[in-house]
């Protein structure tokens, strides 16, 4: 009687288990389908444009949003941020943005960006990848740190424009995606004159 009470328990336990398993099987299939079947996912992994309302953006914050699968970092920089470029110029490899790959042709000028208060950067570090962090604070990473983005996979630094430092393993500066206003405070990343 107990050996018979254990078997019948071990069946129903399998049993249980098999319609678990049939269960998330099913659900696992239907998940692509689902996502086929959404024009929005399809369209997004086509690279759609991507809007951001940076309304609540404060001086010095950073908001990341994601188009064609990579985050895009949206900085507003404060008066004493942009003032921090200047200085920082004779440490970096492309101070004047020259490798022209790296941003559209409206980006390249002293802020690399549309408006000096915004930054608009491809958030992927320019040696292999790696996704860099935020360090606005003067003196975080050095001394002579101005505020910037630091790399820890391999110790890439950038300053407040995703312009590179020289001597750190990564050979350009960040990727300024193309972009362009809708409004003071919308942006539209994968939209501009070239690009509609
Ligand atoms: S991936 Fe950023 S420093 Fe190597």
């Amino acid at each position: 009687m107990s050996t018979d009470g254990v078997n019948a328990g071990r069946r129903r336990l399998l049993i249980g288990a098999t319609a678990a398993v049939g269960a998330v099987g099913v659900g696992y299939v239907a998940v692509p389908f689902v996502k086929s079947w959404n024009p929005s996912a399809r369209a997004k992994a086509a690279g759609a444009p991507v809007t951001a309302d940076i309304s609540q953006l404060e001086p010095g914050q950073k908001m990341t949003v994601e188009w064609r699968g990579k985050p895009v970092w949206v900085v507003r920089r404060t008066p004493e941020m942009l003032a921090g470029l200047k200085r920082i110029e004779p440490s970096l490899l492309d101070p004047a943005s020259e490798n022209e790959a790296q941003q559209p042709a409206y980006a390249r000028n002293e802020f690399r960006s549309i408006k000096a208060e915004y930054l608009v950067l491809t958030g992927i570090c320019t040696h292999l990848g790696c996704s860099p962090m935020f360090e606005p604070e003067k003196a975080k990473i050095e001394s002579t740190w101005e505020g910037g983005f630091f790399c820890p996979c391999h110790g890439s630094k950038f300053d407040l424009a995703g312009r590179v430092y020289k001597g750190v393993p990564a050979p350009k500066n960040l990727e300024v995606p193309f972009h362009s206003y809708t409004s003071d405070k919308v942006l539209v990343i994968g939209v501009d004159k070239e690009h509609a």
